[in-house]
This record gives C-alpha cells, structure tokens and sequence, in this order.
C-alpha cells in the first residue's frame, strides 16, 4: 500500500474544484454565501466512516461532529455546541447518530482493553455496557461487538434527545428528529435501527423499550 504524500493532496483537490464547478459553475460562490443543511450527523471519528460520501450528499448538506466511538456526552462542549449551532441556528431537521460495526472504541470498553488516554472518554460506554451485561455476555466476542456497537447508537439516541438543546427546541415547536443508524464496514451499507425520536412521547417511548 501506497500512500499519498502532501502535494498530490494538493493536486487532487485542485482536480476536484475545477471538476465542481465544471458541472456547476456557481457552486462555490453559491455555498460561500450560506449553509442551510438539513442533517447533523454525530459519528466515529474511523476514516472508514466518512460522512458525506456514505449517503451521497455533497458539500453543504451536512454538518458534521464525529469523536472516537460517536458518543454524546452531556458535559461535552464539543458536541453540544454543534448540536446548539445545527439546531437553533441552522434549524436541521435531522440530527443522524451513525455508528458502525467493528468500532474499536466500542470494542476497547466491551473488552476493558488498555489503549491510553482514550480509555479515559471511553469510560462513558461503561454503564452501558453493565445495564446490558446480560445480553452481552450470552453472546460470542463477535455478536457481542456488533451488539454493543448498536446499543451504543441507541443509547446516544437517547442522550441526543436528553439534551437542554433538543428539549427546548420541541418546547418551542420546532421540529427535530433524532435517528439511529449503523453502518458496516464490511458491505458499505447503512441500516437504520429504528429508534427515531421526534417528541417527549417517543423518548419516553425508547427510554421504556431499552432502559436508561
Ligand atoms: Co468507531
């Protein structure tokens, strides 16, 4: 494997540009002006897992937080000032938490295996991971991965929906709809676990069907 050095990144992205605005002059000068995306995806920060490209949306129509193992952590500034940002100023429809299977942060907590300093933020996975300690550990290493990897979306769903910022946006009328997905490394697929919540009533829904 080959890997590229900093000047053909340079090339490459100059090839890319006169390629947008071959097939859309005003592209550029169009998306300098403003973003108006509808979707904030919330993921891992894998480079397998690059959000754009997975769901075929361009420049523009996403903005985007990702950190190891796609956790929304209620005291996480980072993250909840991207959700405020997406929510009260650019008014995204969809806040999207996209997860995927073969996550090593996600594996790293099922497995307390020692990586460094980032056991420390993947500590956030571990009440997770005792609430669902019966189901998990009836599974083999694999399953049980794959299973962890999406109570971990799940359970961010919830977290997501918990937040001052959605609450207050549903209190005030606005639409907002949180969804859980997964996406697998090995076939490149997006699945959609089906745990959408738009409103108080589906999060006491979900928050009943998958515990706290
Ligand atoms: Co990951």
């Amino acid at each position: 494997m080959t890997y590229p050095e900093p000047p053909e990144l340079f090339e490459a992205n100059r090839a890319w540009a006169a390629k947008m605005v071959e097939d859309d002059p005003d592209f550029f000068a169009r998306l300098s002006e403003q973003q108006t995306p509808s979707y904030l995806w919330i993921g891992c920060a894998d480079s397998r897992v690059p959000a754009n490209q997975i769901v075929g949306l361009p420049p523009g129509e996403v903005f985007v937080h990702r950190n190891i193992a796609n956790l929304v952590v209620p005291s996480d500034l980072n993250c909840l000032s991207v959700l405020q940002y997406a929510i009260d100023v650019l008014e995204v429809k969809h806040v999207v938490v996209t997860g995927h299977y073969g996550c090593g942060g996600v594996k790293a907590a099922l497995l307390d295996q020692r990586v460094g300093l980032v056991d420390n933020w993947l500590r956030h996975l571990q009440a997770a991971k005792r609430d669902h300690a019966a189901e998990l550990e009836s599974l083999d290493v694999e399953d049980a991965h794959d299973r962890f990897c999406e109570i971990n979306v799940r359970c961010q769903v919830l977290n997501v929906a918990r937040t001052t910022v959605v609450q207050d946006a549903w209190a005030r009328g606005q639409q907002v709809q949180v969804h859980g997905w997964i996406y697998g490394l090995r076939d490149g697929l997006l699945q959609d676990l089906k745990v959408d919540v738009s409103s108080l009533d589906d999060l006491e829904t979900l928050t009943k069907t998958y515990g706290p």
